[in-house]
């Protein structure tokens, strides 16, 4: 099915519509025209934290190079050269995002129509909650919907029984250690940060929130309650075929 005349984003400025939910778009790209017109690199050096695999790790590098080669040709100065660091856990399939990168640059051309400067692509397969980069390469982080994996799971929740996260049967403590938890992670996380960013650089993140006080409010937690609860269901369901292969193998022996 050719989707080409179908999909589009919602239209108008309603409630519900793109333009009013493309505002994290804005915010970006306001960033890196900040950085672009501070620091003018000749070799514009970013990070793309918890990339995942597959197409969706291209698309914020990609408009950040559409924005930086946007900005080149209004103020008619040369392409820079782009360094991109693709970061997430050892076990991510970095032969899924090589094998696309070698056609990034060509593709990124065809879509602009010209051509773009060089992409040079590196693959940094550690935790971002330590250090990735030496000190002062980088000019701009990025990380989206990364930053609520934590780095272990926190310590002192035996009590959560039958939740696999903060749910509304969840004792005080157990809110308690997810919280330091997180505190401890994300501090560390910019510490490190703050120290592989070149000055005048910029970061931008994206994680999820809540906008309620209460922290198993619906609005964060209650995807996890489900997903508890069909876990829990499987379970319930291996326990009861394993009873029924016990009581089957029973018979056979009698
Ligand atoms: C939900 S995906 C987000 C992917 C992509 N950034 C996006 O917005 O579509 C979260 C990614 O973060 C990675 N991740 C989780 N903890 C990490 C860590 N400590 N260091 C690096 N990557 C991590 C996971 O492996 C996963 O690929």
């Amino acid at each position: 099915m050719d989707v080409t005349n179908i999909l589009h984003m919602n239209g108008g400025i309603g409630k519900c519509s793109y333009a009013n939910n493309s505002i994290l778009q804005h915010i970006r790209e306001e960033a890196i025209i900040r950085v672009y017109n501070s620091i003018h690199p000749r070799c514009l050096s970013i990070a793309e934290l918890g990339c995942s695999s597959g197409p969706n790790a291209f698309i914020v590098v990609s408009e950040i190079i559409k924005i930086v080669e946007n900005l080149c040709k209004e103020m008619n100065h040369k392409s820079p050269e782009y360094k991109v660091f693709m970061n997430d856990l050892p076990e991510n399939d970095f032969n899924n995002i090589f094998k696309s990168s070698s056609t990034f640059e060509e593709k990124l051309s065809n879509e602009m129509k010209s051509q773009i400067g060089p992409c040079y692509f590196y693959a940094a397969p550690t935790s971002f909650y330590g250090r990735i980069f030496p000190n002062q390469t980088l000019h701009f982080i990025h990380s989206s919907s990364s930053l609520h994996w934590l780095s272990k799971v926190p310590e002192g929740i035996e009590k959560n029984k039958g939740n696999i996260y903060i749910s509304n049967t969840s004792p005080l403590n157990v809110l308690k250690a997810y919280y330091e938890q997180f505190q401890k992670d994300f501090s560390l996380f910019l510490k490190c940060r703050a120290e592989e960013l070149v000055e005048q650089g910029q970061m931008f993140l994206t994680l999820l929130g809540r906008r309620s006080e209460h922290q198993s409010t619906k609005e964060c937690c209650y995807i996890w309650e489900l997903m508890a609860k069909a876990l829990n269901d499987m379970v319930l369901e291996d326990e009861e075929e394993d009873e029924e292969e016990d009581e089957d193998e029973d018979r056979m022996r009698t």
